[in-house]
C-alpha cells in the first residue's frame, strides 16, 4: 500500500492554465497564483505537463534541455517556489519527462548529427533502402509511420542518412539499446528527484524498446506502416522498466510512477504494474478513449457505445483486482473535453452529465486524474475554422486529409470532434474577455462560453460541479472502500445506466449513473436501496427513478 494508492490527480497543461506575465500563454508564476484552486479542490498531487526547454514544436513534450525550465514558462528558481508551495499545502509534484525522444535541438541529437560522434549511436540513424536515391520518394530506410502523419524516418542531407522519429521530424527517438542514453536518462531523473519531485509520468514509455532493427511492416493506405507491434512493448521493455526503476530509486523511495502507454491491454498492464515486478505505479491505457473511433485512425469517428464503454472499464477493474493498479481518467491535454464527447454539453444537460462521469469515473478502483478545467466541466472549443486550431497533429492531418482530397466538412467535423485543442483552451477562471487567463492575447481562443462556465461562478456554490468534484474527492480520501473494494458491474447491458457495486469486508457502495437525457426506472435487478444512506447525488430530492444524467452513490451496508 502506497501513498498513491488514495490519492487524486490534478493535471496542468502549463499554457493553457494561467499566464502571469502578459504574453499569452500559461507559466509557472501563473500557477504559483492558483494554489488555492488546488487546495479548494482537495486534489493530492499535480502532475505538471513538461516545463523544460524546448523550440515547442509538440509544445513542450520536445525537450532540448531536461535540466532546465522553459523561458515562456519561468525558470528553475519558479519551479522550486511552485515545489514548495504544493509541500507547504500537502500536494506532492509530478513531472512529465519526455525521453523515449528529445528535440532536435538537445544537444545530444546535434552531437549524434555528426557522422563520427560518439553519441551517433544515441538515436535511431539508418542508410537510405537500397537502390533509392536519398531524400527521394521511397527511400526512407523502412515504411514505419510517423503518429502525427507522414513518414517516421527524416533525411539528413549532411550525413545521407535518415533518423527515426515516431513523432514530428523535430522529435527524434532516442536508442534505449545503447546503455550510455539509458544512465543519462537515469542521472537527469534523480537529479529531479534530489530537487524535490515526487515522482514521474513518463510519455509513451513502452515505445522505449522497439523491435530492433526496425523493419518494414504491414502498410496502410498511405504506404506507411503504423503497427505498434513493431514500436511498442519491444523485447526489452520489461528490463528497462526494472532497471529505471531501481536506478532513479522509483520503488526504494515509493515514487509516483505512471506511464503512458499506447498499445497495452490489460494483462500486459499487469505485468507493468504487478508490484513484484518493480516497474511502474500504474499505466495509462487508451483502450477505453479508442472507443469511438473506427480501426486505427483517431480521425475516423465512430459512436460510442455505452456497453462497450462499460465492458472495457470493467475489463480493467477486473484485471487489475489483485495484482497491479488502474490510472483512471477521461481527459487530459490529448483528448477531447469528456463532457463533450461522452456526456451532453448542451444547457440542459452539461452540469448533470459532468457530475454524472465524475461520479462514475471517481468511484472506481485506481487513482483518478483530473485535467484543468474538467472539474468546471468546460466542454470543447468548437472552432469551427482551421486557422483556430494550434496543435500540429491537427494540422498535419488538416494537410494530409485535404491532400487526400476528403470532403471538407468531413475533415472539419473530425477536427472539431478529436483535435488536441479541445482540451487546450485557456483555464476559465471568470467571466472578463480573457477569463482571468492572461491580460494579453491568448495563444489558443478562449471558448466563448466561460461567460457562464468559470471557476469564480463555481467556487462558492454547493451545487456547482467543481463542489461536486470536492465531494468525489472527499469521500474517497474517508472511505476504504472507495480505494480498496472490490468492483462488480452490474447490468453490463444497460444502454442507458452505468451500476456497480465496491465491496470492502461488511461495507458496499452502489452506484447508479444515468448516461442518457431520458429518465429512467431503477431496475428491479438492481439491489433495493429503500434502506441505504445516499452518500452522495447529482440531484435534489431523488426519487424513485433517475432524471436524466443523474447519478448517486448509496451505501447500502
Ligand atoms: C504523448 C503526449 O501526451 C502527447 O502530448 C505528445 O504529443 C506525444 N506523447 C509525443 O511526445
Amino acid at each position: 500500500m502506497s501513498w498513491w494508492h488514495s490519492a487524486v490527480v490534478y493535471q496542468i497543461y502549463p499554457r493553457s492554465f494561467a499566464d502571469s506575465d502578459g504574453d499569452g500563454v500559461g507559466d509557472l508564476r501563473g500557477i504559483i497564483d492558483h494554489l488555492d484552486h488546488l487546495v479548494a479542490l482537495g486534489v493530492d498531487v499535480v502532475w505538471l505537463s513538461p516545463v523544460f526547454r524546448s523550440p515547442m514544436d509538440d509544445f513542450g513534450y520536445d525537450i532540448s534541455d531536461y535540466r532546465d525550465v522553459d523561458p515562456l514558462f519561468g525558470s528553475l528558481a519558479d519551479l522550486d517556489e511552485l515545489i514548495a508551495g504544493l509541500h507547504a499545502r500537502g500536494i506532492k509534484l509530478v513531472l512529465d519527462i519526455v525521453v523515449n525522444h528529445t528535440s532536435d535541438e538537445h544537444p545530444w541529437f546535434q552531437s549524434s548529427r555528426e557522422t563520427g560522434s560518439a553519441k551517433r549511436d544515441w538515436y535511431f540513424w539508418e542508410p537510405p533502402r537500397p537502390g533509392f536515391a536519398p531524400g527521394t520518394k521511397g527511400a526512407e530506410p523502412t515504411n514505419a509511420g510517423s503518429a502525427f502523419g507522414g513518414p517516421g524516418w527524416e533525411y539528413d542531407p549532411a550525413s545521407g542518412e535518415y533518423y527515426l522519429h515516431l513523432f514530428s521530424r523535430k522529435q527524434p527517438d532516442l536508442n534505449w539499446e545503447n546503455p550510455d542514453v539509458r544512465a543519462a536518462v537515469y542521472d537527469m531523473m534523480r537529479w529531479w528527484v534530489a530537487r524535490g519531485v515526487d515522482g514521474f509520468r513518463m510519455d509513451v514509455i513502452n515505445f522505449i524498446s522497439k523491435v530492433h532493427p526496425i523493419a518494414d511492416g504491414p502498410a496502410a493506405a498511405d504506404g506507411l506502416c503504423y503497427d505498434l507491434d513493431l514500436v511498442a512493448n519491444g523485447p526489452r521493455i520489461h528490463e528497462f522498466l526494472a532497471e529505471l526503476n531501481r536506478e532513479v530509486g522509483i520503488s526504494a523511495d515509493d515514487l509516483f510512477s505512471v506511464g503512458e502507454m499506447v498499445a497495452v491491454n490489460v494483462d500486459q498492464a499487469r505485468a507493468y504494474t504487478d508490484p513484484d515486478a518493480r516497474e511502474l505505479g500504474m499505466v495509462f491505457t487508451f483502450e477505453h478513449v479508442n472507443l469511438d473511433q473506427k480501426g486505427a485512425m483517431k480521425w475516423d469517428l465512430a459512436p460510442l457505445r455505452l456497453v462497450d464503454l462499460k465492458a472495457k472499464l470493467a475489463e480493467w477493474q477486473y484485471g487489475l483486482a489483485d495484482v497491479g493498479w488502474n490510472s483512471l481518467y477521461f481527459e487530459n491535454h490529448d483528448q477531447p473535453r469528456s463532457v463533450s464527447r461522452f456526456g451532453d454539453d448542451s444547457p440542459r444537460f452539461r452540469e448533470a452529465s459532468a457530475k454524472t462521469l465524475a461520479t462514475t469515473l471517481h468511484l472506481l478502483k485506481g487513482t483518478p486524474y483530473v485535467y484543468q478545467g474538467e472539474e468546471l466541466g468546460m466542454t470543447n472549443a468548437g472552432f469551427s475554422r482551421i486557422e483556430q486550431y494550434r496543435d500540429l497533429e491537427t494540422l498535419n492531418f488538416h494537410t494530409l486529409a485535404r491532400s487526400m482530397r476528403l470532403p471538407g466538412f468531413a475533415i472539419m467535423r473530425a477536427i472539431r470532434t478529436k483535435s488536441r485543442d479541445n482540451a487546450r483552451t485557456p483555464m476559465q477562471w471568470d467571466a472578463s474577455p480573457k477569463t482571468g487567463f492572461t491580460t494579453g492575447a491568448p495563444w489558443i481562443e478562449v471558448n466563448p462560453n466561460h461567460a457562464t462556465i468559470n471557476a469564480a461562478a463555481q467556487l462558492g456554490d454547493p451545487d456547482s460541479v467543481f463542489a461536486h468534484y470536492r465531494r468525489l474527492i472527499d469521500l474517497r480520501h474517508e472511505s476504504e472502500v472507495v480505494v480498496h473494494g472490490r468492483f462488480e458491474l452490474l447490468l453490463p447491458d444497460d444502454r442507458r445506466l452505468f451500476c456497480y457495486t465496491r465491496t470492502l469486508g461488511d461495507e458496499q457502495l452502489l452506484v447508479v449513473a444515468n448516461w442518457s437525457k431520458r429518465r429512467v426506472a431503477l431496475p428491479s435487478a438492481l439491489p433495493d436501496v429503500s434502506g441505504a444512506e445516499l452518500l452522495l447525488g447529482t440531484h435534489p430530492s431523488p426519487g424513485r427513478t433517475l432524471a436524466g444524467w443523474e447519478s448517486r452513490v448509496y451505501r447500502l451496508r
